[in-house]
Parts: structure tokens; sequence; C-alpha cells
């Protein structure tokens, strides 16, 4: 039915059937003078609608032919004006009415290509894109999309939030799953971005959600690869620097050894053993943390709790990088101010003092300042370590606690470091329950607050 609705020129036939029908009722009542022509200017507008310019001039001579025709048949009169003015009229109705359905087409043929042009253009991406209505009823849906949902099994009906829901069972963690998707219901306002991985097919996929005008955004894009990678790396890290252990132990064993002979060494020969010491001292550092970093990719990492006195470790601190410190001519403050004591490793917590203070040293140049403040705030102990030196460019900034992150103002003054303590940093500080900011100007200094605990 709609598709014989939709045939082109129906209208036409139409509206000629209603010519002829108006035609054939002026001839059977002898009605030409009380129709006139105004009778037949419906289907002459139809038709050249419908049938564009040459049809609706045809049309209208037609109807003025029919007119005639049935005037002459009947005994109606009419002037030379009449006629005049009706053919006029009515050929005014055969040429206006086709522009306009001129027009519409062109608009409906351009409509149409450009629907077609975008589907093909959200078709063509990788990732599974789909548009819904406020209440999460599927608008537009891209194929990837269509695909990935069949994969994933997802029902065929339903809202999205129901269709993503019915498939939690499927993933590796069902209930922080169900959990997003609740979140995401009672905020319909607030765009999200979560990653879930298929129980057994090791498949992960990452959701993306905002909100548009009148609906939401839904985006899907399967990360499988990047994640096999980032295990690729970690395992790699892992036995590296495992692999590296051994050999470095033995050369501190002979290192110490040598120690002992030292006396017999030549100046030169001292020399030597004192660099080979300090590489020594690096590589170790650098295994530690490499080893400390896997540890915390793989979530083993014991915290020995007890009751620690920041400030002793703030001292500690304080004087392990004071040698550097007065090299560079940059005063080191430290500002105590009854900080309550905490519950946490002492040697983890050492751990992160000692990064952010030898960054704050390392990243100052000669003749700033390194200050170190330890106080209370509400509850917790609040640290911070401030410096004057070459800070780290705004945009850069949300990526300093990602591993083997270095900012381009570090690597422009080929400052040496791995990009691995600030990355350890955060992962102990979290452990620890508390929270780490790192707030900087370029150019200006920096300033990293840690906040912890008071223990109870
Ligand atoms: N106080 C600071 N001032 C300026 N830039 C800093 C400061 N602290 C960290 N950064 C920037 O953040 C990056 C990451 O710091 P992070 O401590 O993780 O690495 P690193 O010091 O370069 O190497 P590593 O600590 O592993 O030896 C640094 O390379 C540096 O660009
Ligand atoms: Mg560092």
């Amino acid at each position: 039915m709609l598709s014989f609705a939709r045939r082109r020129y129906l209208v036409s036939w139409l509206a000629l059937a209603g010519l002829a029908a108006t035609w054939a009722v002026m001839l059977a009542f002898d009605w030409s003078a009380r129709l006139g022509t105004i009778a037949l200017a419906p289907w002459v507008a139809l038709l050249a609608f419908d049938a564009g310019m040459i049809g609706g001039i045809a049309a209208a001579l037609i109807a003025i032919g029919t007119w005639l025709a049935a005037t002459e048949i009947g005994d109606a009169h009419w002037d030379n004006v009449q006629l005049v003015v009706r053919s006029a009229a009515l050929l005014a109705l055969g040429v206006g009415p086709a522009f306009v359905g001129r027009r519409l087409r062109a608009q409906e043929r351009a409509l149409r290509s450009t629907t077609v042009l975008q589907t093909a253009l959200i078709d063509a991406t990788l990732d599974g894109i789909c548009l819904t209505d406020p209440h999460g009823e599927v608008l537009i849906s891209n194929k990837p999309l269509r695909r990935i949902a069949l994969e994933l099994g997802l029902p065929l009906s339903g809202t999205v939030p129901e269709r993503l829901l019915a498939v939690a069972h499927k993933v590796t963690e069902p209930e922080r799953y169900r959990e997003r998707m609740r979140a995401l219901a009672v905020a319909p306002g607030e765009a999200s971005i979560d990653e879930f991985e298929v129980a057994g097919t090791g498949r992960v996929f990452r959701g993306y959600t905002s909100p548009v005008a009148e609906g939401r955004i839904w985006a899907l894009r399967e990360v499988t690869a990047d994640r096999e990678l980032d295990r690729m790396r970690d395992a790699f890290v892992a036995t590296v620097s495992h692999e590296l252990r051994t050999p470095l132990t033995s050369i501190s064993g002979f290192l110490e050894m040598m120690e002992d002979e030292e006396h017999a060494l030549g100046e030169a020969g001292r020399q030597y053993l004192d660099v080979i010491r300090r590489a020594t001292e690096r590589l170790h550092a650098l295994v530690e943390d490499l080893l400390l970093v896997a540890q915390i990719e793989a979530q083993r990492i014991e915290l020995e709790l007890g009751e620690v006195d920041l400030r002793e470790l703030v001292t500690r601190a304080a004087e392990a990088v004071a040698p550097a410190a007065r090299e560079k001519q940059i005063e080191l403050g430290v500002v105590t101010d009854h900080p309550p004591a905490v519950l946490g490793d002492s040697k983890r917590l050492t751990q992160v003092l000692d990064n952010l203070v030898s960054n704050a040293v390392k990243f100052t140049p000669d003749g700033g300042s390194v200050t170190i403040t330890l106080g209370a705030d509400g509850g917790n102990a609040r640290l911070v370590v401030a410096d004057t030196g070459i800070g780290v460019p705004a945009e850069e900034q949300k990526q300093v606690f990602s591993r083997f992150f270095r900012a381009s103002t570090a690597t422009g003054r080929a400052i040496p470091g791995t990009g691995l303590g600030l990355a350890i940093c955060h992962a102990l500080v979290e452990q620890h329950g508390g929270s780490i900011e790192f707030r900087s100007r370029e150019g200006q200094g920096t300033e990293v607050v840690v906040t912890l605990p008071a223990a109870a």
C-alpha cells in the first residue's frame, strides 16, 4: 500500500481522473456555467505540482479546452474577457505549483543524499556509535555497533542501559559493571568512560557516553589489542628488571670486596671505582623502581603498617638531598607545624618523600629554593613540597602520574630521569588511603601536596 502511494506520478494520474470526472459532471448536468473553470483549477494545480511545468501548462490547456467543449455542448455563454482571464488564471496555476514542486523535490533529493553520506560516514568508523533519545531508545546506530552488539549477544530490544545490563553476567567484574550502569541511569546529564572485559574471551571494550541535545551518544571501542600490549610491556619490564637484579647484586658484592683493597689502588683506580659505584647505585635504584612498578601493576604491594612520625621522615629526606641542594646553591627549608601521626609503612612513605624532594631539587635551577611544609589539615597530615623550579606546562600536568612520563620542560633541558618516581608516589599514597596533587606553573615552580589520614 505504502509503496503504491510513493509511486511517482500517482498524484498526476489521480488529478487527471479528477479532471475527467469534473468534466463528466459538467456534461451530465450541463453545469459548465455553474461550475466554471474554478472547478478544474485544483486538478491543474495538482498536476503542475506533481508533473512539472510542461505537465502544468498542458493541464491548464486541457482544462480550458474541456471547459470550452462543455460550454459548446451545453448552452452556456462566455465572452472574450472571461476566456482571457480564466485562461491566464489556469496557466498561472499550471506554472506556480510546478516551481514549488520542483524546489521541494530538489530539497528532498539533497536531504536524501546527505543522509546517505552521513550514514556512510558513521558506518566507516571502527567504533560502534549510536544515538538515543532521552529515554535511551535507539534513534540511529552504525554498522560496527550492530556487529559488536551481535557478537556480545546484546538483546535486540529495550533501551540501551537495559540492553547493556542484560549482559552483566558475561563480563569479568559483573558487580562493578552493574554499578556503573546504574550510576549512568541516575545521572543522565553526565559523560562517562568505562572499560570492561568479556569473561572467557579476553576481549576488552571501552565505552564512552555523553549527553547531546535531546538525547545521548554512546560509543563502543574494542581495546583488546591495546590492553594486550600493556600486558606485554608490564611482563617485559618485570622480567627484565628481575633478570637485571642478579648480575647487579653480584657487581655490588664484588665492589664491596674491592673497597677493602681500595688503598692498594692508585688515584686513577680509586676514581674508576667511584664511577662504577655511582653507576651501580643508579642502576640499582632504577631496577628497584621498575620492580616496584611491576608489583604495583600486579597489585602485589603489601604495606607494613605502623604509626609513623612524618617529621622524622621529612628530616631524613631533607638530609639526603642536602648535598645536591648545596651544590646547586638551592635554599632548602623545612617547616613543621604539629602534623598528626599517620598509620603507614615508613619504608614506603620514605620512598614517597625521597621522590618528591629529589624531584624538587632536580627540577630547580641553581640559586632557587625548595620548601617542605608539614602540617595538619582537618583530620589528615598534609605535606607540601614546593619549589621555584622549571615547572610543567599546564597541558602536560594531567599525565605526571603516568609511568615513564617526562615533561617537555625536563626533556628539553636534558635533565635525567625515567619518569617512574611520581607514578610510584601516586600508587603508594593511594594505597595509604591518601591523595596526591600536582600543581605547577611553567617557569615559576611546582607544588606537590600529599594528604595522609591520621592514625586513629
Ligand atoms: N618538582 C618538579 N618540577 C618540575 N617538573 C617536575 C617536578 N616533579 C616532576 N616533574 C616532571 O614530571 C616528570 C615525572 O616525574 P618523575 O619523578 O615520575 O620522573 P623523573 O624524576 O623524571 O624520573 P625518576 O623519578 O623515575 O628518576 C618529570 O620528568 C618532570 O618532567
Ligand atoms: Mg623523580
